[in-house]
């Protein structure tokens, strides 16, 4: 396995995961990478690990560039095991080496792992640790995406180890964006801040923002996932844009259906939408990938959400549905719930309860009983008119 070199004695020593499809919930469907780093300096560091299972990939990458048990110190970023499940392990190798991280990073690698005997050096926003030519800068990143997270900079070659801020969910022999396609890494950078990102953009500005007033400037930006941006401003942007909640004149119709009822309303809902000018995206619970959902949501002016009513609540795919957009918190978007039911009917007051828990700016219901007559077809026509109207006027 071969070590990437991307600045001065800088490689790349990661490993590829071809064929995870399902990261805690969230569908990757190119895979992942997690990407470890080896700066060789008078202290020989490592830059996070990988998931436990890798760990013999990661090695022999490091052992194409230097002896593993010359390692000095590994720089924890983030406690979650993607990135620290091979730490016992680089330390049975490497046994003086000294684990950097945060004062939260020591408590959560100490309850996942038998850490007596180590050593740790408790970093915090502004110390420098020297390596010998280059010097690290500790930033922490908390809450991203974990209380411990922090953010490593090598001053000297203005290379940013930013961890799973700025991360993307794909499996590549590329290591570089324009090396995959800058607008291709970007895609995949979105579905990754929809669905992980999503509910912290007031602290990643106020993040970005603490960059400037630090001045560090950003040459490179090597997150934990994925490819390795060599242009970081336009990833840069990007974050801001999706933080700031910049949005499009699109509606996104997400649903299911038991007999095809609500899957009618779905359809009509997105023709009076289309017709009076604004994009939509009609999407199946069970059919449709949530990543998918999330990310189209993320930029989106409304969301129509619809289920059946099954035993008087809300048909149970669109409920785990709502649990997932719930989490991830989206604003600033108009919202209406709709939905067929034979009898006691519940499902769009439970869709509808959470559209308001969201501070979305809720219209009516639409709740229609068994299959919808041409004139209440033409109320989910008019539904989505309104719809558009709305858009076009935030
Ligand atoms: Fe890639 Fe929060 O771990």
């Amino acid at each position: 396995m071969k070590a990437v070199k991307i600045a001065d004695n800088v490689y790349w020593v990661g490993a590829i995961d071809w064929g995870e499809r399902d990261f805690h919930n969230f569908e990757i469907i190119r895979g992942t990478t997690y990407n470890a780093y080896l700066i060789v300096d008078e202290k020989v560091t490592l830059v996070d690990v990988v998931k436990h299972k890798f760990f013999g990939e990661m090695i022999s990458r490091v052992k194409e560039v230097v002896d593993p048990g010359k390692i000095d110190y590994v720089i924890a970023n983030h406690v979650e095991t993607d990135h620290s499940g091979g730490l016992a392990d680089i330390k049975r190798i490497a046994k003086d080496a000294v684990i950097v991280c945060s004062k939260r990073g020591k408590e959560g690698i100490s309850k996942h792992f038998n850490t007596e005997g180590w050593e740790f050096k408790v970093v915090k926003t502004g110390d420098e640790l020297k390596l010998g030519k280059k010097t690290l800068f500790f930033l922490e990143m908390t809450m991203l995406h974990w209380p411990d997270s922090m953010a490593t900079y090598v001053k000297e070659d203005r290379l940013l180890f930013s961890n799973d801020a700025f991360g993307q969910h794909v499996a590549s022999e590329e290591r570089f964006d324009e090396e995959l396609g800058v607008e291709e890494a970007v895609k995949f950078a979105k579905i990754y801040y929809a669905n992980i990102l999503m509910p912290l953009g007031n602290l990643i500005k106020k993040k970005l923002k603490e960059v400037e007033e630090l001045g560090i400037q950003i040459d490179m930006i090597a997150p934990s996932h994925g490819v390795i941006w060599r242009n970081p401003g336009k990833i840069i942007d990007e974050y801001k844009k999706w933080a700031d909640l910049v949005s499009e004149n699109k509606l996104v119709i997400v649903y299911d259906t038991m007999w095809h009822s609500t899957e009618k309303i779905a359809k009509t809902i997105s023709e009076g939408a289309a017709s009076n000018g604004v994009r939509v995206r009609l999407f199946h619970v069970r059919k449709d990938s949530w990543s998918d959902i999330l990310t189209e949501i993320l930029d989106a002016k409304a969301v129509a959400i619809g289920a059946p009513t099954m035993h008087n609540t809300v048909f149970p795919p669109v409920a785990g549905f709502l649990t997932y957009l719930k989490g991830l918190r989206p604003k600033n978007k108009i919202g209406v719930a709709f939905g067929s039911y034979g009898w006691g009917g519940g499902a769009t007051k439970e869709i509808n309860k959470v559209l308001e828990e969201l501070k979305f700016d809720v219209l009516e219901p639409l709740q229609i009983r068994f299959r919808p007559t041409q004139e209440e077809l033409d109320m989910a026509f008019k539904l989505g008119e309104e719809l558009a109207e709305k858009i076009k006027a935030l």
